[in-house]
């Protein structure tokens, strides 16, 4: 079976399956929030449709303003990029040729866009039963002989987060060695007291990545930035294609982050969605992952060896989950959800349990 590569394709997951393409699916596969976009954003975005008339500013020097002033950071520290991809690639890019080492199971656009730039690419695999704890030990280590390190934090697909103490020792220990540390933070906005921008005065090896797809739930749209040493971000701007981010993208960007109602009514969702899904499957014995945001991996704790058939089931009664056979060391032994809708976790729930029973 030739899996896609991302989640959100209830279509191409319909036609691998040979299903009818009219049947409703409940798509569980792409780690959106159900909540959004903010409904203010439609209008805004209709209002501001003459400024696809022309070129966007190449600098997109006023919603940078914006953005660096509301995040605590200045202008020359941040740069917008077409989503969080794009700043994975101008990361990867920066170290074009180097040595880097990406700790997995991650999102696996770190070691496409290390190959794209020919990067020596060295893995450690996280484990569950070790709850998907870094090897400190190692990795320091290992920062010695490498040029940079990828980190996915919180971690797509597990949703765990490491802690920012160990950031802080791989970034110490990144500035011995001269290493940097990128982490990938596009989940973030879902555990916003966890956040890292903080640490960037002390370490200029700090490289953050976002994403405003997620929180917003805007993927067609096309928004995320990055934050750095000035220096790096001004070299990774001159690498950044021209007029990346469209005319439309850039205008809501500010207004998108400051719409903080919108982030508590979304965290408020998720404490409540996640008690409630935790506690079904301890009652019903499926393994959920430590998760801190707005996905999970699963598998049933009785039949492990048996999530591909799980999946089916789901599948084949309108709900799709996010396969894992792209994630190194998950190798499609788990599923991934996203927490969504509370009638919707309820359909997933019932469904589990008719596995349950059908066994
Ligand atoms: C961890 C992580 N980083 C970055 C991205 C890219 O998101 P986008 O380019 O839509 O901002 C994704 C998308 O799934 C992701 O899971």
């Amino acid at each position: 079976m030739k899996w896609p590569d991302h989640g959100g394709q209830p279509t191409t997951m319909k036609q691998l399956y040979k299903m009818d393409e009219s049947m409703k699916v409940l798509d569980f596969s792409a780690n959106l929030n159900p909540l959004g976009p903010p409904q203010w954003l439609k209008g805004e975005l209709e209002l501001q449709w003459d400024k696809l008339l022309g070129y966007p500013d190449p600098h997109y020097a006023a919603s940078k303003e914006e953005l660096a002033s509301f995040i605590g950071v200045t202008k020359e520290q941040l740069l917008l990029t077409n989503g969080g991809a794009e700043a994975i690639f101008l990361a990867a890019k920066y170290f074009e040729g180097k040595r880097a080492a990406i700790v997995h199971p991650a999102f696996s656009e770190y070691e496409r866009a290390c190959q794209h730039y020919h990067l020596d690419v060295k893995s450690f695999v996280l484990t569950a039963e070790n709850y998907f704890k870094l090897p400190m030990e190692s990795l320091l280590h290992t920062l010695r002989d490498i040029d940079v390190l990828f980190l996915c934090r919180p971690n797509n697909p597990t949703g765990t987060l490491i802690p920012k103490a160990e950031v802080k020792l791989l970034l110490d220990q990144g500035l011995n060695s001269d290493t940097y540390i990128v982490v990938d933070e596009a989940f973030i906005d879902f555990v916003p007291e966890e956040e890292l921008t903080f640490l960037l005065t002390s370490y200029p090896n700090l490289i953050l990545l976002r994403s405003l797809t997620k929180m917003y739930t805007i993927p067609g749209l096309r928004l995320g930035f990055l934050l750095g040493d000035k220096s790096v971000v001004e070299a990774m701007e001159k690498a950044q294609i021209p007029w990346s981010v469209n005319a439309l993208a850039d205008s809501v960007a500010p207004k998108l982050l400051k719409d903080d109602t919108f982030v508590r009514t979304t965290l408020k969702w998720l404490k409540e969605e996640i008690e409630i899904l935790h506690a079904f499957y301890e009652k019903y014995d499926f393994y959920m992952s430590p998760t801190k945001v707005n996905f999970y991996l699963l598998q049933d704790k009785r039949e492990p060896e048996r999530t591909n058939e799980i999946f089916n089931f789901l599948f084949k009664r309108g709900v799709l989950p996010r396969h894992t056979h792209n994630f190194k060391g998950l190798q499609g032994r788990y599923m991934r959800f996203a927490v969504r809708s509370k009638t919707e976790n309820t359909r997933l729930m019932d469904t589990l349990r008719d596995w349950r029973r059908s066994q």
